[in-house]
């Protein structure tokens, strides 16, 4: 890396992340940053792609466990309780365990949350239009923050965390992130987490690869991102998609690729990153899991596996956990 100053205009998170990551060997960027609008929207059409199974996987599962999982999460003596959602999204899965809650007279709160504030906005609006009798209360927070706020208030939580998710974490901070949900929780609380499951490796290379190039447009839209926000000059045209599938870790790496040698200038932060040809920058893991991993990371985190719900093809798994007495 050529710096061409010392570097005092990395006032935002971003222009961090990007100084840190880009000075790494192997560069890497984090998937967080992936989701500004383009890429929101580039997300929303990833997840009706024929390739790309987990959304729509997970759908039909909630839709027919819908209530076993409603009767797992609310308290058996039917006391009130809070219905939490950690990065609700447009709701559209959680919408099938909400009808099927009040339907059945249980009394509690939806609080969705996020750190975007415009996020539960839009999806608050939605459901006070579709679900009129539902109590909802956003919480902007993030998502421990949230919890901890939660833990004050009587009655049980069931937080959800759904979309495999869990997935885009790599091992350490997935099982640190575990343990920081859990600490909060009391033995009465549950957790619904999603987890893609280890399949066919062509089924899930597939899905990262699919043939329309709206994956391909997604990891790619991170370098746009930056060009906008951080003033950089990466010539999209000079950089690839490519990811694979490790079936012996059950990662899929994701990453963008520099077509040819080349030196991308950050305006915003006084700064110049030399690729060589063929070098590339890590962007996303995805990791896909089993049954027996579930219950060990689990157990590390100091949760028990409850129930087990997956589709008939076992592609997908949504995982009610309980806190360790
Ligand atoms: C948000 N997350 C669970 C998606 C996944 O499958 O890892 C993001 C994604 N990346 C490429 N396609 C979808």
């Amino acid at each position: 890396m050529n710096q061409a100053a010392p570097i005092t205009k990395a006032t935002s998170d971003l222009g961090r992340h990007v100084l840190d990551g880009l000075g790494r060997t192997p560069k890497r960027l984090s998937s967080m940053y992936f989701y500004d609008d383009r890429g929101s929207e580039l997300f929303q059409q990833i997840m009706a792609l024929p390739e790309y199974y987990p959304t729509r996987t997970e759908f039909a599962l909630l839709t027919t466990h819908r209530a076993a999982i409603g009767e797992a999460l609310r308290p058996a003596t039917g006391e009130p309780f809070f219905l939490l959602e950690l990065g609700a999204g447009d709701g559209l899965k959680t919408k099938i365990l909400l009808r099927y809650l009040l339907d059945s007279g249980a009394r509690f709160t939806y609080v969705p949350v996020d750190i975007s504030a415009a996020a539960l906005e839009g999806l608050t609006a939605s459901l006070r239009a579709e679900l009129p009798g539902l109590q909802v209360e956003p919480v902007v927070a993030d998502y421990t923050a949230a919890l901890a706020l939660m833990a004050a208030r009587p009655g049980r939580k069931a937080v959800l965390f759904l979309g495999s998710n869990i997935g885009n974490f790599l091992p350490p901070d997935r099982l640190a992130f575990l343990r920081q949900l859990t600490g909060p929780l009391t033995a009465d609380d549950r957790l619904l987490i999603g987890f893609d499951l280890q399949k066919n490796p062509r089924v899930i290379r597939a899905a990262y690869d699919d043939a329309a190039g709206v994956t391909a447009a997604f990891n790619l839209n991170l370098l746009a991102r930056l060009n906008q926000e951080l003033g950089a000059d990466f010539d999209l045209d000079q950089w690839q998609h490519y990811t694979d599938y490790d079936p012996l870790s059950g990662a899929v790496r994701s990453f963008v690729v520099s077509a040819r040698a080349q030196t991308v200038r950050f305006a915003a932060l006084d700064l110049s990153v030399d690729f060589a040809a063929w070098e590339v920058i890590h962007t996303e893991n995805s990791y896909k899991f089993t049954g027996p991993g579930i219950a060990d990371l689990a157990a590390e985190a100091g949760l028990r596996v409850e129930h087990f719900f997956t589709d008939e093809q076992a592609y997908f798994a949504d995982v009610v956990l309980a806190p360790l007495a």
